[in-house]
């Protein structure tokens, strides 16, 4: 129950791959041979490497495999492994000359030993490219962490759920520079547009709230859940002009060439 869910996921497919194609047409490599592409999902991502690079050979890594059988039904040209990053990367002897994970390393731990072990796997004169989103202080964010600390949720709450894990800016260029000959970084703030604070609910539902989701019993107490948490959002996105709510969202871009 509430594990990772494509259809839920793809409800916004054009907003969660933008930041794929934006990536993509900033990394200075003209025809990679060999990419790979971890935490792909559904495999939104990894089309968007393919359409920058048509001519690569393409590997999708991804831990769920009920993501994986929707990259696999929409894209069967690529190869498909089901693993975890964290694994993979202390076990990899592959070289590829794109690593590439778009909204994926924030689920694995330790990036500064993980980290440095993915980006062994690129090739000379490739790149790491990744992007993680870079908004753990605002209202979205913390209105979810706080709420299961609350002496309403406490006790429904035994173990703490897994949120984001995400450094610095000033922490990924330290730790990439030692061994990059280039290091490119920037944050962008996308400003995802909703026809009311429910929608944010209903996005956070495709990823963020999920680990928050599997701890609780039932679909009446998720429910109440998921009711808090609007309540509590909702007074940080006012409705603009039309009713719509704006929900401004950092993500930042790390591109490291070996
Ligand atoms: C937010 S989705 C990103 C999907 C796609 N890359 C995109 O750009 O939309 C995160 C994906 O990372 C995967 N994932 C999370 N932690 C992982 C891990 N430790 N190892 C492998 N995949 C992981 C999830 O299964 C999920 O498919």
């Amino acid at each position: 129950m509430n594990a990772w869910d494509s259809q839920q996921y793809l409800k916004f497919a054009d907003e969660r791959t933008r930041p794929s194609v934006d990536l993509t047409a900033r990394v200075a490599l003209d025809a990679p041979a060999r990419a790979i592409d971890l935490g792909c999902g559904p495999g939104n991502s990894t089309a968007a490497v393919a359409r920058r690079w048509p001519r690569a050979a393409i590997t999708g890594l991804d831990s769920s495999a009920t993501m994986l059988a929707t990259a696999k039904t929409d894209h069967p040209n690529f190869t498909w492994v089901q693993s975890d990053i964290a694994t993979w990367a202390g076990a990899n002897t592959e070289k590829f000359d794109l690593v590439f994970s778009n909204a994926a390393l924030h689920w694995v731990p330790e990036h500064a030993t993980t980290l440095p072990k993915i980006f062994s796997a690129v090739a000379p004169g490739g790149a790491l490219a990744f992007q993680v989103p870079h908004s753990l202080a605002s209202p979205h964010q913390t209105c979810m962490r706080e709420l299961p600390a609350t002496a309403k949720w406490r006790a429904r709450f035994p173990t703490k759920p897994a949120v984001w894990l995400v450094e610095s800016v000033d922490f990924y260029y330290d730790l990439l520079s030692q061994s990059a000959t280039r290091v490119d970084l920037w944050l962008t703030d996308y400003i995802y547009i909703f026809n009311g604070p429910e929608g944010i609910v209903e996005w956070h539902q495709g990823a963020a709230l999920l680990p928050f989701l599997q701890l609780l019993p039932d679909e009446p107490t998720r429910a109440e859940f998921l009711a808090d948490y609007l309540a509590a959002i909702t007074p940080h996105y006012p409705r603009q002009a039309d009713g719509k709510v704006l929900l401004p969202f950092r993500r930042l871009f790390v591109i490291a060439y070996r």
